[in-house]
């Protein structure tokens, strides 16, 4: 094993606010940063954003801003989020950084000398949200992205091509032959497309202008992620010392971009004449109501109340090392797991304050009265066969979790520590200190008894460090111990580890919140998602006239946008038998909106399709559920089974105000 340790995180785009899913990943490499930091490893953590492309550029003109304005607001966003979650990285980088576009630019140049790099044409179907083009084969029905459930576009332009095709056999032999891609079903999957065969690749675009400059063509940006993927070597450019990083020890992506990280981003290393990463481990999806946590307000489960996502407010309630046990215990690492806020606070109940905060808690009274505040020592000739096990368990837990961790497996890791840490709690019981503090004459063997679980304790907080920094220190803390991460000093316990006899304990508050009833019923409720889905929208009743609203100035009619849409398309909502997701189309640079409206009793799908109607345009989206967002309210009246859409007796392009 190397003594340097490097993990990366996919850089983020910033054309929205970082949501769990992106602490997810996050939160892994912090951990994996500190686990082998734990270990004496000079280590390294990079995260970052990703700022240049399509998606971007339209997203900043749609809010009348420059891109990269546009761009830093969101990747302050991102910068400042890491430290509420206890995350740590070494280096932040950003695509629109000097640092990254000379090392683009270099590493492009590099390529292109190696023959792999020439100039023709390019016609497909592309992805805006992906930035990647699509075949035929893959797309969904109704044309669209099979990722983001969104339609293609027709691209054609000139562009330059990557010799990807060259580099077929090499990364078929890569993948059976190394450890490179985790886990083996994305290993599989891999193989499989690359058996397939691989046509070369469009590694510039002229249709837009925000991104980097191809190097002697000005006409021509290069491709995001030609751009985006040589972050992870740019951001070690500018300090020769931290050469000794590259290769890579493990870049984790998610299942959505693992190609990118696997196909494409190995052969731009091979010709560049690059080592290649060791492992790009490709984790599932956090799942919010079944579908991918994503920008958009998240649901809590199939239950009727749903639950924010948002980790700031994650944070703000539960506490950063909560959420990242939960997202490092509960995960399984490589599978896709459901996000379920009133799990995150069981598993911190049961798990954090009933198994290991109760360990330390029932024991430090012992040592404060029968001892003075010093730990005791353990007197060899009390041990017995408890005694035996017990340290046996603990020697075997230290050995196996740091193996576990060593294999991306954490979350087993996890469950060892608790396993011990229940083992501990079981000892307590049965060797019942509260009796031997009866007599003096059991004093020497209680001491031995509080020795070992104060053992026990230390081991298991210490192994807990990566994963629970915060507590995991304060727990030390009060056994009188500090964790020292040292190069070249593995603090990784070999066995249950004892905390030296003399030492001057120092209780204080309980490290771990109980999570009671009313805690927890304070706490979900703070934790609401902030629109709860109507089953249904309010719809008018009666034929009858309503009564007159209250008279607003004219200024207050203009603060509403209303525009003429055209509905692209529609569909029934399952289980709603009033909705019809429609899109329509308002003329906008970002594509068409969704808008979910509460006519499908009056209007058979189809019968809208093409229609123009007003599109109140400036309503705060509407949450539905299960992933629906409604951004828009058509305009309508009459009574539900019968109403009419407002509409015109004449066509206008889409997008024009209605005044
Ligand atoms: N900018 C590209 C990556 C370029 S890397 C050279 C990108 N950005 S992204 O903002 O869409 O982030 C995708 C990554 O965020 C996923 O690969 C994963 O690491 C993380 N996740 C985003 N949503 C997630 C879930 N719902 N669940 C788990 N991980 C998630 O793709």
């Amino acid at each position: 094993m190397r003594d340097t340790f490097y993990v990366t995180t996919p850089i983020y785009y910033v054309n929205g606010a970082p949501h769990i899913g992106h602490a997810y990943t996050t939160v892994v490499a912090d951990a994996l940063r500190r686990f082998h930091s734990l270990r004496g490893r000079r280590a390294r953590f990079l995260t970052g954003t990703d700022e240049h492309g399509l998606k971007i550029e339209r997203e900043a003109a749609a809010r009348g801003m420059k891109p990269l304005d546009f761009a830093t607001e969101n990747a302050d966003r991102f910068r400042a989020l890491w430290p509420l979650l206890g995350v740590a990285p070494d280096d932040f980088i950003r695509t629109t950084e000097a640092r990254h576009i000379a090392g683009v630019q270099k590493w492009w140049q590099t390529c292109a000398a190696r023959g792999d790099i020439y100039l023709g044409r390019y016609k497909g179907l592309y992805c805006v949200a992906c930035e990647g083009y699509k075949t035929e084969k893959e797309l969904l029905d109704g044309g669209l992205c099979p990722v983001h459930e969104r339609p293609v576009e027709t691209l054609e332009e000139e562009t330059y091509f990557f010799r990807l095709s060259k580099y077929q056999d090499a990364l078929l032999k890569l993948f059976r032959e190394t450890s490179f891609i985790q886990p083996e079903t994305r290993r599989n999957e891999m193989i499989a497309f690359v058996e397939q065969g691989l046509e070369d690749l469009s590694i510039s675009r002229t249709s837009f202008e925000w991104g980097i400059k191809v190097p002697g063509d000005p006409r021509h940006v290069v491709y995001v992620w030609f751009d985006a993927l040589f972050n992870y070597r740019t951001a070690l450019e500018a300090d020769p010392a931290l050469e000794a990083f590259w290769p890579p020890t493990v870049q984790l992506v998610a299942k959505d971009i693992v190609r990118f990280h696997t196909v494409y981003w190995p052969a731009f290393l091979m010709s560049a004449g690059l080592p290649l990463p060791e492992t790009v481990f490709s984790h599932g999806y956090l799942l919010s109501a079944g579908r991918k946590t994503s920008k958009t307000p998240g649901q809590g489960g199939p239950a009727a109340v749903s639950y924010t996502t948002n980790p700031a407010k994650l944070v703000d309630a539960l506490g950063a090392d909560v959420l990242r046990y939960y997202l490092l215990r509960d995960v399984v690492f490589g599978n896709d797991s459901e996000f379920q806020v009133p799990n995150v606070i069981a598993r911190a109940r049961a798990e954090l304050a009933e198994t290991v905060g109760n360990l330390l808690n029932r024991t430090l009274p012992f040592v404060t009265r029968v001892f003075d505040g010093r730990v005791p020592s353990v007197d060899a000739a009390l041990c017995g066969e408890r005694e035996a096990e017990l340290v046996a368990h603990g020697a075997r837990v230290a050995v196996d979790s740091g193996a576990l961790w060593e294999t991306f497996a954490h979350h087993r890791a996890i469950e060892l520590c608790l396993e011990l840490a229940r083992l501990g709690n079981q000892y307590f019981d049965t060797q019942a200190p509260w009796k031997l503090a009866k007599s003096e004459a059991d004093r020497a063997r209680l001491g031995t008894v509080i020795a070992h679980v104060l053992a026990v304790v230390r081991t298991v907080a210490t192994m807990l460090a990566p994963v629970i920094p915060v507590k995991a220190a304060a727990m030390l803390g009060q056994l009188g111990l500090q964790l020292e991460a040292r190069e070249g000093h593995d603090a990784w316990p070999a066995a249950l580890t004892f905390v030296p006899a003399g030492t001057a304990i120092a209780p204080g508050e309980p490290v771990f919140l109980k999570y009671d009833a009313q805690t927890e019923a304070e706490l979900l409720a703070a934790l609401k998602a902030d629109e709860p889905a109507a089953a249904t929208p309010a719809a008018p009743e009666a034929p009858k006239v309503d009564a007159p609203v209250a008279e607003i100035a004219f200024d207050d009619f203009a603060k509403v946008d209303l525009r003429l849409g055209t509905v692209l398309s529609a569909e029934k909502v399952p289980k709603k038998d009033m909705l019809l997701k429609l899109s329509v189309d308002l003329g906008e640079a970002a594509g068409p909106r969704t808008i979910v409206s509460g006519i499908a009793l009056a209007y058979k799908p189809e019968a809208l399709v093409g229609k123009q109607v007003v599109v109140v345009a400036n309503l705060a989206p509407r949450d539905f559920g299960k992933g629906l967002v409604s951004h828009g309210m058509l305009l309508a009246c009459g009574p539900k089974e019968s109403l009419g859409v407002a509409t015109f007796d004449r066509a206008f392009a889409p997008g024009t105000r209605v005044k």
